[in-house]
């Protein structure tokens, strides 16, 4: 039996390595799909044939990554439940896409994933798989069907030599460009404030610089395309925003979230160019979409949140609801100030060729200004049904 193995290089994903090949007799070929994972991909192909892999394949797809799935969930403002920014929920199903391509091309019997059966994961991998592949196609997922744990996970992989670093025993980590994901350990605790050493993109606030960062972001159509009044490749982008306010200590989320699979659970997650993206995209819209497009966008945006969140992408009403978003993101260009000081994000200034904002009118001293008459006939109508039913109702 041939095997296509989606592989991280990480505890799981080598354990079922060795599992494949011992257990369940198979061939197995790796493939690692890069999303902006920091990981030396170099080492992780090498340990893919260490531990026993007949062929390995590398697959860069941070463009795509970004410019088909990240972009979208910026014009979105794709948080679930109202602060993931859904790094690992977007990619699974580029990563998923990739292995299917590969199990097609090498004519595998079966593909493999290393999800566990408590989680969101496996919903989003066994959908796309199905969705690009004969939707009978045999999907092995070993610590699912094994209810493999962690601690035998390490246990079997050290019979093999391989060194498992502290921090993976301790967490479960998943990283992409739009955010890591960190789970388990001492974070499973609720209660319990985030251990610094969950955290390797951002500095504790505490230790960040005395000054504030001041950064001008410019989007056009929906999408960020300068940082600073300069054009940046897409990719690029997103490192340089990672990397610069994380080190003002923004990006933190720490969310006790609704799993698919009908379990909370606590997740700690860093995304400083995620949320600040988001947090700049949605106040230029604030300033260009009128009221009613702005509440039509929170529940459309919502729903694409849960859709994607939900391992979903393939769903038909995704398209749908990107007709919408696109519409309306046509209108979402010009440039958003932002200011990050000590963990804290504020959006400073703002301005749009599309503003609805008019100081001209607003301003009390000068412009437009309604006549007593037209003001009271306008709150006359605006109040009628609510009179009404106060005074039909008594309450
Ligand atoms: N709860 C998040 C999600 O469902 C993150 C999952 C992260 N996966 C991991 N192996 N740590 O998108
Ligand atoms: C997993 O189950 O593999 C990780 C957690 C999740 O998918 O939610």
């Amino acid at each position: 039996m041939r095997v296509v193995l989606a592989y991280s290089g990480g505890l799981d994903t080598s354990t079922i390595l060795v599992l494949l090949r011992k257990k369940y007799n198979a061939e197995v070929i790796t493939v690692t799909v890069d999303v902006g994972q920091e990981d030396e991909l170099r080492d992780v192909e090498k340990r893919a044939y260490e531990l026993g892999a007949i062929k390995h394949y590398t697959i860069d797809a941070k463009k795509e990554f970004v410019e088909e799935y990240i972009f979208r969930a910026i014009k979105a403002n794709a948080l679930y439940e109202g602060k993931y920014p859904l790094g690992t929920a977007l990619a699974r199903p580029l990563i998923a896409k990739k292995v299917a391509e590969i199990a097609k091309k090498e004519g595998a019997d079966a593909v493999a994933h290393g999800c566990t059966g408590k989680g969101n994961d496996q919903v989003r991998f066994d959908i796309t798989l199905k969705a690009f592949l004969d939707p009978e196609i045999k999907i092995i997922a070993p610590v699912r069907e094994l209810r493999l744990t962690r601690s035998e996970n390490i246990k079997i992989l050290s019979e093999y030599g391989y060194k498992v670093s502290e921090i993976h025993k301790k967490y479960s980590i998943d990283e992409n460009l739009w955010s890591r994901s960190i789970e388990g350990g001492e974070i499973d605790d609720p209660m319990a404030e985030p251990p610094e050493d969950a955290f390797s993109w951002t500095i504790s606030p505490e230790k960040t610089p005395d000054k504030p960062l001041y950064i001008e972001i410019e989007f056009d159509k929906g999408v960020p395309v300068k940082i600073d009044g300069e054009k940046m490749d897409s990719v690029e982008l997103i490192k340089f925003l990672n990397r610069v306010i994380g080190s003002y200590g923004y990006g933190r989320i720490d969310l006790i979230e609704s799993r698919v699979i009908g379990l909370k659970s606590r997740e700690v997650y860093e995304a400083p160019a995620a949320l600040a993206l988001i947090e700049a995209h949605s106040d230029l819209e604030r300033m260009v979409l009128t009221p009613k497009e702005l509440r039509f966008k929170r529940m459309v945006d919502e729903m694409w949140s849960d859709l994607v969140y939900q391992g979903l992408w393939i769903d038909p009403m995704r398209i749908h609801l990107e007709n919408v978003i696109d519409s309306m993101n046509r209108y979402v260009s010009g440039i958003s100030r932002l200011k990050i000081y000590k963990g804290s994000l504020y959006i400073v200034g703002r301005n749009s060729p599309y503003s609805l904002y008019s100081r001209e009118i607003i301003d009390y001293n000068k412009g437009w200004y309604p006549s007593d008459a037209e003001a009271r006939g306008f709150i006359t109508i605006h109040s009628l049904y609510a009179l009404m039913a106060k005074k039909v109702r008594g309450v």
